[in-house]
């Protein structure tokens, strides 16, 4: 086994959340997917974590949010630990002391796990290398995306910028349900690169479902073998058109996988039926506006109730002026957070505070 040093050592990161269009939907053994997915990292919606180490003969950890120690994440930190154990020598020795923020509201229906265990699993290989006898200084992203995908399959997505690729698909041999993969600068034309994502806050309150106990629903589903063929053949069209730049296809895509996951929910025993009606007209909504006034938008959710506009940074102007007259009277609190691609996660250095 590798040695590692007994010392005291901090390591602060940035992480994004991210937003899939091939949808991630049900997995086995430790948190490898059924499906490929792909997804893009966001620039707004981030989670800032810093950890710092203590040497200790009884290892454990504090979990902190904004400041405040909040005992309901200590059972999904516990689990991953568990999890990680055999990666990180350091963790038999030392005592954690984790702090974390979000720059995105708890309830505004975006996810942050994916942030919050990408931002965490970025510390601990950082405090991995600090704790190792070896001369090695550079991060390891693999492992980084490793870990991540222990605490929560979509954040194993969530540790590189731009466009991602998680799971195994023969197209791509580097491929692999360990680990997501990032899709390089050319395989992306680069109005997908600059995508803007504006999120419709229609009904802020908890989720009905966890994603945990969703994805088990996928087990014995009547639809589970069609699912896994459509999410291979939806990855392999999607790559095909991020690269040729084509916005009908992408919206046609990206709102066949929102709604099949919906439906997949909705044809699960038990069934869950996540959609607001106010879900429902705005998706409407979006379809008139672009059949009848031409308009480069459409949508994607993830699951829950709230939409995910998705529209060029060309148009945003324009896109936005329509969105306040006829989607902002639909939302909870008449509340839209506007978010983009994001270029991924950052070390933040000691003096940087969580929440600046
Ligand atoms: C619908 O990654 O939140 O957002 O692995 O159980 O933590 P766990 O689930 P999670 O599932 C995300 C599901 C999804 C689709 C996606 O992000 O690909």
């Amino acid at each position: 086994m590798t040695k590692h040093k007994q010392i005291s050592a901090t390591a602060s990161w940035e992480s994004p959340s991210n937003l899939a269009i091939v949808k991630y939907w049900g997995k086995h053994g430790l948190q490898e997917p059924l499906n490929p997915s792909i997804s893009f990292s966001l620039a707004a919606a981030v989670t800032r974590t810093r950890v710092s180490t203590r040497p200790s003969d009884q290892p454990g950890f504090s979990f902190r949010l904004n400041g405040a120690e909040k005992a309901g994440f200590n059972e999904k930190i516990a689990t991953f630990l568990e999890r990680i154990h055999s990666h990180l020598p350091f963790l038999q020795h030392h005592f954690l002391q984790i702090d974390s923020c979000n720059t995105f509201p708890h309830s505004s229906g975006i996810a942050s796990s994916a942030s919050s265990m990408s931002a965490l699993a970025l510390c601990l290989t950082q405090l991995h290398l600090l704790h190792s006898d070896k001369e090695e200084t550079a991060m390891d992203s693999v492992l980084a995306s490793t870990l991540a995908r222990m605490g929560s399959g979509s954040a194993a997505r969530s540790v590189y910028g731009g466009w991602t690729l998680w799971g195994r698909y023969p197209g791509k041999k580097e491929s692999s349900d360990m680990y997501a993969l990032p899709l390089e600068e050319a395989e992306i034309d680069p109005d997908f690169r600059s995508l803007h994502n504006s999120i419709l806050l229609i009904d802020p309150g908890q989720k009905a479902v966890s994603s945990t106990a969703g994805h088990a629903l996928m087990n014995h589903h009547p639809y589970r073998e069609a699912r896994i063929e459509q999410a291979q053949k939806n990855t392999e069209r999607l790559l095909a058109i991020l690269k040729a730049g084509e916005w009908d296809d992408f919206f046609e895509l990206a709102e066949n996988e929102a709604l099949s996951l919906h439906g997949l929910m909705m044809s699960s025993t038990p069934s869950y039926t996540l959609l607001h009606p106010n879900s429902l007209e705005a998706i409407h909504r979006i379809r008139r506006a672009r059949r009848e006034h031409g308009l480069t938008i459409g949508f994607s959710m993830d699951a829950g109730p709230n939409i995910h506009l998705l529209y060029p940074a060309r148009e945003n102007e324009k896109i936005k002026t329509w969105m306040q007259e006829e989607l902002q009277p639909l939302c909870a609190d008449k509340a839209i957070l506007h978010d983009q691609v994001g270029t991924g996660p950052r070390a933040l250095t000691s003096n940087q505070a969580l929440d600046e």
